[in-house]
């Protein structure tokens, strides 16, 4: 039986990816090329910065794609490619690349919703996973409540009205005195620290049980750590931190939580780069044992950006039929 090999790019932010992806399951190969040591320099992805670098990279992650599987071009049998959502000058560099190798080896071309590629990340991960699900896509821009009715057919329940989790965990970090991207840090301190140590606010939308909102979140941290420094006084960041994260993840949870109960889904899911995050993964596992739903999240390398999660979105949009043409153009912002 023939496997469908994809080759997949991937270039929306500051990471330049490709991968080969068998059958939407099976990493032939996966290469992350991240620019986030020179982003750190000015606290934040400086989007000409990014597209130069991707223009610089994407031959070179792309050939080492294709050698760590063992193939060339001639041997996969399509080209997926992250089209939106994302930064418009970043995206268009992947786009135009995989439209070029789509056109010379006259193979089929894929375009993927980034958020979708995160949602899949989870098919890399757990074979056993399939539709229908409830997801919840939390990344540096985006945070999103999902049903996932089939491979391709998701419906958004809840989104945030403001800020995403990621960019949340950002800013309170830098707050912190943490270089950017801050979240994971963030993460990794608040383990040695007291969640109720600080007591902040769990926003909740008016009018909306699933959408989400952070930016008073963020406002309490940093008008706290505002005060403390006018008083003359240091908290202490660990505890901050732990107080931070906990308020954060019980917003996600909350909302998560109740989507499940209300759609009497069966089985929730995490996806995107705040899936790494060590609380949220715990409580989501603990929450789901208790009440006997399956839960999944992506390995850890396959939480942030990458190409492999592409190719695996890539195969089931094909197998649906969702090909483009030679006019294929990329989108900074796009519904999932
Ligand atoms: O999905 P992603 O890699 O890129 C986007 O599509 O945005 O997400 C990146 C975001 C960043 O905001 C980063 O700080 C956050 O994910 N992040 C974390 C953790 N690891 C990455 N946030 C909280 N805890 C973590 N462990
Ligand atoms: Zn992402």
């Amino acid at each position: 039986m023939h496997l469908m090999k994809i080759l997949a790019l991937e270039s929306s932010c500051d990471e330049t990816a490709a991968a080969v992806v068998e059958d939407g399951r099976k990493i032939l190969s996966s290469v992350v090329a991240s620019q986030v040591e020179e982003h750190k320099l000015y606290g934040g992805v400086v989007p000409e910065i990014a597209s130069r670098r991707h223009c610089e990279a994407v031959v070179p992650v792309t050939q080492k794609a294709l050698e760590d599987a063992n193939l060339t071009l001639a041997d996969v049998d399509a080209i997926g490619v992250t089209y939106a959502p994302g930064l418009i000058g970043a995206l268009l560099v992947g786009v135009n690349f995989a439209k070029g190798l789509a056109m010379a080896s006259g193979k089929p071309l894929v375009p993927v919703h980034h958020l979708r590629g995160h949602v899949a990340a989870n098919y890399l991960t757990s074979p056993e996973l399939t539709p229908p699900f409830l997801c919840l896509v939390v990344s540096g821009g985006h945070t999103h409540i999902v049903q996932v009715a089939d491979y391709t057919k998701i419906t958004v329940l809840g989104q945030t009205r403001d800020d995403a989790a990621g960019e949340a965990f950002d800013k309170a970090a830098r707050a912190m005195g943490m270089p950017y991207p801050g979240g994971i840090e963030l993460d990794e301190t608040a383990e040695g620290g007291d969640e109720k140590a600080f007591h902040l606010p769990r926003p909740h939308v008016d009018g909306s049980l699933y959408d989400f909102s952070f930016s008073g979140l963020k406002t309490a941290v940093i008008n706290l750590i505002h005060n403390a420094d006018q008083r003359g006084e240091t908290l202490s960041i660990p505890d901050l931190a732990a107080s931070y994260r906990c308020a954060v993840v019980d917003c996600l949870e909350c909302n998560f939580v109740r989507a499940a109960e209300d759609t009497g889904a069966k089985t929730l899911v995490l996806a995107g780069g705040v899936s790494a995050n060590r609380l949220l993964r715990r409580r989501l596992t603990h929450t789901c044992a208790e009440r006997g739903w399956g839960f999944f999240c992506p390995a850890l390398p396959l939480c942030g950006d990458n190409a492999a999660m592409i190719g695996s979105q890539a195969y089931y949009e094909f197998l649906a039929g969702h090909t483009a043409g030679n006019d294929l153009n990329a989108r900074s912002e796009m519904p999932m």
